[in-house]
């Protein structure tokens, strides 16, 4: 799929913001190896440490939908500039999606394209998690 529909379509996921407290609306569109794309958009709670991110919005759909390979994700702001995906966003795309292609557009239409790894160069992994349970046992 073009990188142009997919931030089309992260512009439209984007229409169902749930952001009262920051007014800042996030779509977000996950594009799996199979060609289908998962919507996700930002959905706040007047407890705010509870929001969530379009981007992980998009992927937990994904995954409880049994997909588990991916290619990109677009997301898409009100910004002139680019929205990069948060730190815990990164951490969780990463776990689940790997090395994508994170593909930020902004309210002009351009586009920007960066490898997640690029945004998260020393993830935490499982592999950590392993490690550390062989050596305590
Ligand atoms: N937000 C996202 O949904 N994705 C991002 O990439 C950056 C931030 C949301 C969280 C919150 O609802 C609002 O934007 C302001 O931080």
């Amino acid at each position: 799929m073009d990188y142009h529909d997919l931030c089309k379509q992260a512009r439209k996921a984007k229409a169902n913001a749930y952001a009262p407290y920051s007014k800042f609306r996030v779509g977000a569109a996950l594009l799996s190896d199979s060609g289908r794309v998962f919507p996700g958009n930002n959905v706040e709670n007047s407890s705010y440490s509870l929001t969530v991110c379009a981007e992980r919005v998009a992927v937990f759909t994904a995954v409880a939908e049994g997909e588990r390979h991916f290619r990109a994700i677009a997301i898409a702001s009100d910004d002139s500039g680019f929205t990069p995906p948060c730190g815990a966003c990164r951490q969780v795309l990463f776990e689940m999606a790997g090395d994508i292609d994170v593909v930020m557009s902004n309210s002009k239409g351009e586009i920007e394209i960066v490898r997640l790894r690029s945004l998260l160069p020393e993830p935490f992994t499982p592999k950590h998690l392993r490690r550390s349970r062989k050596q305590r046992a």
